[in-house]
């Protein structure tokens, strides 16, 4: 098993399986009366964020409580990060305090990378920057699984402001490992040149949305990051919701059998509407409940569950 995982890259197919795997049978603790395993009794997870998060905090703090670790939650907000402390000695305050293991979320991309360098425990990446989520590619594949049996042959269109998205990177990194053909769909504005030849040759990019619904098994919407955009990469909002999307007469272009997801948090009204956001073909909740148990699978192989 992989130390630390910082990246959907970090990921082989049969470790990603095995993740995914290990995550449905902890998904059966959930229905259980004492939603509690023993595996990591001891052992320390620390919840590092300098940046807001609900699902994924929430979840890893969950997770985390779920398999018996004592769980430090740390928040940039309220600490000495505002008396101007580094994240390297931030770190070394972890290491000192005997931490197996950090979940980190920084809007720096590359800031997990580096606490990797500094501390003994592993590194799990819970969003850093514009760059990557590996977890919440992690659970976007096993939301997948669940609904439709299988990963490898999926057509996935992820659709939206991509330029700005740790998961679109994270998604077609993983899914393409585990052979889905992810198609990128978005504004020419927020699709980076050649994205998809530099994370996963064979994806593809359409700035059509229309024509790849009916092709598409999975659509995932991302959120427009209107907190990252320094320019405007669009006339206006409006004109956004018209080109790219996803309305009730466009979710009824998609197959019968395909799905809508989304990472949240969403903008309702802008990227997805609510109709299409709370229709039976939308995973979103399921996504969330399905993140826990991805992040106790992560957290239980990355830790070596019972076998130190
Ligand atoms: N999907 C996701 O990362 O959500 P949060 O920002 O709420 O953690």
């Amino acid at each position: 098993m992989i130390r630390h995982l910082l990246s959907g890259a970090d990921l082989d197919a049969a470790t990603a399986t095995r993740i995914l795997d290990t995550a449905a049978e902890m998904a059966t603790v959930a229905g259980r009366e004492v939603k509690k395993l023993p595996a990591l009794r001891g052992r320390t997870v620390v919840n590092l964020f300098y940046e807001d998060s609900t699902r994924t905090r929430i979840s890893f703090e969950a997770a985390a409580k779920r398999l018996s670790a004592d769980v430090i939650n740390f928040s940039a907000k309220g600490s000495s990060v505002a008396k101007g402390e580094s994240l390297k000695d931030t770190a070394l305050t972890l290491q000192a305090m005997g931490a197996d293991a950090v979940v980190v979320r920084h809007p720096a991309s590359g800031a997990p990378h580096r606490l990797a360098d500094w501390v003994d425990g592993s590194v799990v990446n819970a969003g850093d920057g514009t760059h990557e989520h590996p977890t919440q590619a992690l659970l976007d594949a096993y939301t997948m699984r669940s609904r439709l049996g299988r990963i490898a042959g999926l057509s996935v269109a992820v659709v939206g402001d991509v330029l700005h998205s740790r998961v679109a990177r994270s998604n077609v990194l993983l899914l393409s490992t585990l052979g889905a053909k992810v198609t990128l769909v978005g504004p020419p504005t927020l699709i980076p040149v050649d994205i998809a030849q530099a994370l996963a040759p064979g994806t593809d990019v359409s700035y059509d949305l229309d024509a790849v619904l009916p092709q598409s098994d999975v659509v995932m919407m991302l959120r427009v990051q209107r907190e990252r955009m320094n320019d405007s990469y669009f006339p206006s909002a409006r004109e956004y919701a018209r080109r790219y999307g996803l309305d009730g007469p466009r979710m009824r272009r998609l197959p019968e059998h395909a799905i809508v997801m989304h990472p949240g948090p969403m903008n309702r009204g802008m990227e997805i509407t609510p109709e299409v956001a709370d229709s039976p073909r939308s995973t979103i909740v399921e996504q969330v409940a399905n993140g826990v148990s991805v992040r106790m699978a992560v957290l239980y192989l990355l830790l070596g569950g019972n076998n130190r």
